[in-house]
């Protein structure tokens, strides 16, 4: 069985998502950002203060490697995950990889309570705004994506599912 990859930025819905594909597949579910938490026994926030992005980036590489030599997994990442194109390509070697997408004001109203991302650590609606025109050309590279605004988590799950399943 491939691996299912959850792709898109942070608040479209990966991990929740994730979760009920998990279910409805009976598969396991890996959330890389709790996987590195776990390996690091420490915070997101905390690896990003001490040892800077470019670790994190580090950490969150070489966690790929691993999970996309193995299958039957599915997988929620981080939203930085396309700033190294190899990723995606690692993953699509054994998986299908599917980009979440959701509007700035959607995110905004999904991550404005949020202090768990220190890429948002300052004005959240201008942070999101650069970020994602900063990563909308590799969001976009990935060839199959879905538009989750107007759409119940389980619904999206549901489309991945019968996608998923008529794939393999
Ligand atoms: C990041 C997204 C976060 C986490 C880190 C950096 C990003 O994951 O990996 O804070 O660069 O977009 P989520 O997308 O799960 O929030």
């Amino acid at each position: 069985m491939k691996n299912i990859v959850l792709v898109g930025f942070m608040g479209t819905g990966k991990t929740t998502i994730g979760r009920l594909l998990a279910d409805k597949l009976s598969m396991p579910f890996i959330d890389m950002d709790r996987e590195i938490e776990q390996q690091t026994h420490k915070s997101i926030p905390e690896i990003f203060a001490d040892e800077g992005e470019a670790h994190f980036r580090s950490l969150e590489r070489a966690l790929v490697k691993k999970l996309a030599n193995q299958e039957g997994q599915i997988i929620s990442t981080g939203g930085g995950i396309v700033l190294q194109p190899e990723n995606i390509s690692d993953f699509e070697k054994t998986g299908l990889v599917c980009c979440l997408h959701a509007r700035p004001e959607c995110l905004l109203q999904r991550l404005e309570q949020d202090s768990s991302r220190p890429l948002l650590s300052g004005d959240k609606a201008e942070q999101i705004k650069a970020l994602l025109a900063q990563r909308h050309d590799l969001y976009h590279a990935i060839k199959w994506g879905i538009h989750t605004d107007d759409k119940r988590p389980e619904e999206i799950a549901e489309e991945i599912y019968t996608t998923y399943l008529s794939a393999s």
